[in-house]
């Protein structure tokens, strides 16, 4: 059977805000490449609460261990109080321990025109956000930053292993071990092992405020960048910021067996059910989603018409400057796409 006729099944959670607007666009898109699929469509986070009195029902998490690739829109998760952050959840429970985020002027539109082609790895599953926090006295909170050599070693390795299928072949480690000499200190040890099997690769390692900076200054600088959890956090939104803003970023959560695939950006409350948010950065990460299942051809033909589209800065979406609605925006996509045929 050719991989036309195929017919994959895979998890979608369209998330709540603009979930369910971004991640049906990218199904339609997915559908003009001529990829067909099964989703399976699964619940989490508030919208779940009601139903199944949890967050992240164990069907959600069985339905992602059988298919082992989902599609995800974002979640809310309520500040201060609250339940727990689903995306975190997922990540921990599934052990998606690497957090993969492409940023390209290709697939963007850049305002300082400085090329950006980078690909940010950022850990996971520890760090700031193990959710271990402490009122220690009153007016004395604690959060415990932890940091494993197993995890700092696996995401050096997927950040190594993906820089070498990269033409400029290198490799920053972003830190702060100047200042936290243990935590920091053990992160970077790691990655400075790893990188000793990788002598294709070339290492460097820069601590994170003057990686922001260079960031702004000279993006075109960095190829694959290593980071713990928060600075990844931090620096992708900055990254995201140089080509155009959240609406454009891609992303996937990588473990051994499971992917799932994401945007960067979160559920925008602010524009929710009107219709205009930027579908770009699911269906970007729709695509890498592609790659991930073999489906390479398609995956060029969705690229190249998303390059297309972009360089004509036409039927944009008001947080790229134009005022097209979604609905536009993903009609001249799939225009492209069929001149691609
Ligand atoms: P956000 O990414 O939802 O929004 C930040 C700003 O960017 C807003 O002004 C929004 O309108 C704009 N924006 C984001 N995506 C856009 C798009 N596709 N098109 C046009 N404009 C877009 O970040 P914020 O406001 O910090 O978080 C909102 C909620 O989303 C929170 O509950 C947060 O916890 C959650 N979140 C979920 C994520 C996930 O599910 N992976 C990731 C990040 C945040
Ligand atoms: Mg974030």
């Amino acid at each position: 059977m050719s991989n036309k006729e195929k017919v994959y099944q895979i998890t979608l959670i369209p998330g709540d805000g603009i979930g369910p607007e971004v991640t049906s666009a990218a199904r339609k898109v997915l559908a003009a490449a001529g990829i067909v699929i099964d989703w399976e469509i699964m619940d989490a986070g508030a919208g779940a609460l009601q139903k199944y009195d949890t967050t992240l029902p164990e069907e959600t998490l069985e339905s992602i261990r059988k298919n082992k690739v989902a599609l995800k829109g974002p979640l809310t998760t309520p500040i201060g109080g609250g339940f727990q952050s689903v995306n975190v959840l997922l990540r921990k429970n599934l052990d998606l321990y690497a957090n993969v985020r492409p940023v390209s002027s290709a697939l963007g539109i850049t305002f300082q025109h400085r090329p950006v082609d980078m690909v940010i790895f950022r850990e996971n599953t520890e760090d700031l956000y193990t959710g271990m926090e402490y009122e220690v006295a009153p007016g004395v909170a604690q959060s415990l930053k932890v940091i494993t050599e197993r995890a700092s070693t696996r995401i050096a390795k997927a950040a190594f292993e993906w820089a070498m299928k990269r033409e400029r072949k290198m490799v920053h480690a972003v830190h702060k071990a100047n200042i936290m000499k243990k935590s920091d200190g053990l992160f970077l040890d790691s990655v400075r092992k790893v990188a000793k099997n990788y002598p294709e690769v070339t290492y460097k390692e820069i601590i994170v405020d003057n990686c922001a900076m260079q960031m702004v200054m000279r993006p075109e600088q960095f190829d694959v960048v290593v980071l713990g959890n928060l600075y990844g956090d931090i620096i992708s939104d900055l990254a995201a910021g140089l080509v155009g803003g959240l609406g454009v970023v891609p992303g996937a959560n990588l473990g051994e067996e499971i992917a799932i695939f994401e945007s960067v950006h979160g559920s925008a409350p602010d524009i929710a059910g009107k219709g205009i948010a930027n579908p770009l950065a699911t269906i970007h990460s729709a695509n890498m989603m592609l790659r991930h299942i073999g489906e390479n051809k398609a995956a060029d033909r969705i690229r190249a018409a998303m390059v297309l589209f972009l360089a004509e800065r036409k039927h944009l979406t008001p947080d790229l400057g134009g005022n097209a609605t979604t609905d536009e925006l993903v009609d001249a996509l799939i225009e492209k796409i069929k001149l691609l045929r």
